[in-house]
């Protein structure tokens, strides 16, 4: 595990952009695999910024997105798939055809999982999977005490989470309990992982994925195993290590 601390915020973004500009400029068909939270939406504009300077083009890339609200389909203001339309998808020449994220609608919700789980594969495999943490050290929405070798399957959400993403719901909406999420097996697989973290509410969860013991309490900690695993932090999110 490589762990980076840098000044700021923006200086996080900048970096991992750069990690996935030199990605995209090697490999024009990556496949990404991508994250949803306010966390990478400063990497989201970042990669923007150069896909418009032509630095590289989305135009061959697949994407996975990590996880989804079950109960949420698409069009939902809250849903992941919205937030990554809005974020990266509408503003960069991608396929859409070619961007998934789990179907968050779907009339059987474990069939999807096994079918995200095949299309993943069927791609060849993710090249770079972008993170963010929880406060609790989730990834994805694999929440402490799922297993280090689970695949993509339905979660049901700590009310730790749900309180933190609450503030991403208006007063009396709809709030779902339920996720798809990628699991940690799954997230493991992919050949190199990107972590990014930033203010002093993750210092708690960074030193338990960096220095802790691995363990399904931190989930992020399973990072640990992994042999290509970058972790992107300013000094806040470093503060306790
Ligand atoms: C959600 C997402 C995670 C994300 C986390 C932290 O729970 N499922 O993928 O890492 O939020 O989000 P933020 O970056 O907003 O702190």
């Amino acid at each position: 595990m490589k762990v980076i601390i840098l000044k700021d915020a923006a200086a996080v973004a900048a970096y991992g952009a750069n990690i996935f500009k030199k990605q995209l400029q090697k490999k024009p068909d990556s496949v990404l695999g991508l994250a949803t939270g306010s966390t990478p939406v400063a990497l989201y504009k970042e990669l923007i910024k150069l896909s418009e300077a032509k630095e590289f083009s989305f135009a061959g890339v697949t994407t996975f997105n990590l996880d989804e609200y079950l109960g949420l389909d698409g069009e939902h203001p809250q849903s992941y798939r919205y937030f990554m339309n809005e974020q990266l998808f509408n503003h960069v020449d991608i396929d859409k055809s070619k961007t998934q994220v789990p179907p968050g609608n779907a009339q059987d919700p474990v069939a999807a999982c096994n079918d995200y789980e095949a299309d993943i594969d069927a791609a060849g495999g993710i090249d770079i999977q972008l993170l963010g943490i929880g406060r609790n050290g989730h990834i994805g929405f694999n929440e402490p005490s799922s297993s280090l070798a689970s695949r993509t399957r339905v979660k049901t959400l700590t009310l730790d989470t749900i309180n933190d993403n609450s503030r991403f719901f208006a007063d009396g909406e709809y709030q779902p309990h339920l996720s798809i999420t990628m699991g940690i097996g799954t997230i493991l697989e992919s050949k190199k992982v990107v972590l990014l973290a930033t203010g002093a509410s993750k210092a708690d969860a960074i030193a338990a994925t960096v220095e802790g013991p691995l363990t399904a309490a931190c989930p992020a900690s399973a990072l640990q195993l992994h042999q290509d695993a970058v972790i992107i932090i300013d000094e806040e999110a470093a503060s306790r290590l």
